[in-house]
């Protein structure tokens, strides 16, 4: 859980920003809550906390006492066994799933009651597990949708108006041209979603979701089905976008090097429960996540 390195949390506010740390190594500084954020968050508030979270479905407690402080900048994994409850917790900090217990703050505000639109334009955007693309739309046209935040509507009708207003709109294409750059995809701006490759369908949620022009992005397996030269790829964009975008990214996913390598914070969740939580290195020599997960998944 807790390193060498680790000190208590200061509660001053407004400590100078910092570059991020580049890859590996990070120092994470134990805070009153049972949270983890990296030193150069000290000071800061944090961009998304939850407390005590949880949920039941009938007689299954899928998440349970769930604790999350995330810095502005940080990148940070949820890994766990299938159905430990990770795309649950996403439902929870999107407000798709009502909490059972817990609270979940968002820059300071409380989300309780917000719609999942509500939540997303206070700041919080995701990618889905099973991609959630308008296929007959163009891919530029699928980040258009992103700046309307309009990822609540499935009208298609609605969307193909909004698209068409919006397309008149320079300003918007640029931006959207702007963004697809992100991942080298301004030649398929025309090309219509459901024809693209399964690996540039992902990309282009991420892209959407970025549209929204979130604080906190969420990814569901953002690697799932990705070739390693794409994983590589995708890790190293992953720290762009943060970077350019001073935004906090939390993940999913279940490619150990893509989250060992990436990840400045890990929580590993078993059965509802975060069973562990450290840098990197920690978790891959913790005894508990390797019993519980990490020796299932070959890693080493
Ligand atoms: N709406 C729901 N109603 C009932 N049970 C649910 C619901 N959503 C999730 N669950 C249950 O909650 C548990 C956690 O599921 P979840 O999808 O969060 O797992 P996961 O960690 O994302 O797994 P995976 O790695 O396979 O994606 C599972 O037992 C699942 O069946
Ligand atoms: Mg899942």
């Amino acid at each position: 859980m807790s390193s060498d390195n680790t000190t208590k949390a200061e509660t001053t506010v407004g400590a100078a920003p910092s570059t991020p740390p580049k890859r590996h190594r990070p120092v994470l500084v134990q805070m009153e809550t049972p949270n983890l954020v990296p030193e150069r968050e000290l000071g800061k508030m944090p961009v998304l906390q939850a407390e005590h979270l949880g949920i039941d479905f009938g007689g299954l407690t899928a998440v349970d006492d769930f604790n999350i402080a995330m810095g502005r900048t940080e990148i940070s994994g949820l890994i766990g066994p299938n159905g430990a409850g990770k795309t649950t917790i996403f439902n929870l900090l999107t407000n798709v799933y009502k909490p059972t217990r817990g609270t979940i703050l968002l820059d300071g505000y409380d989300t309780a009651g917000k719609s999942v639109v509500e939540v997303n334009k206070m700041g919080i955007a995701r990618t889905f597990q099973n991609i959630r693309l308008f296929n007959k739309m163009t891919v530029e046209e699928n980040v258009l949708v992103g700046f309307g935040n309009s990822m609540s509507t499935h009208l298609l009708t609605d969307v193909f108006r909004l698209s068409k207003h919006w397309k008149q709109e320079a300003e918007f294409h640029d931006k959207a041209m702007d963004l697809l750059g992100i991942f080298s995809m301004q030649g398929l701006a025309h090309e219509r979603a459901g024809n693209l490759p399964y690996g540039a369908q992902r990309r282009l949620e991420i892209l959407r979701a970025l549209a929204t022009n979130p604080k906190v992005l969420l990814l569901d397996e953002p690697a799932a089905g990705m070739n390693p030269a794409e994983t590589e790829e995708l890790m190293e964009n992953i720290e762009k976008i943060r970077d350019d975008f001073q935004i906090a990214i939390l993940l999913i996913e279940h490619d150990m090097n893509f989250v060992m390598g990436i990840c400045e914070v890990i929580g590993v969740l078993d059965y509802g429960r975060i069973i562990a939580k450290g840098t990197p290195e920690e978790i891959q020599n913790d005894p508990k996540v390797i019993e519980a997960y990490l020796g299932k998944q070959g890693v080493k």
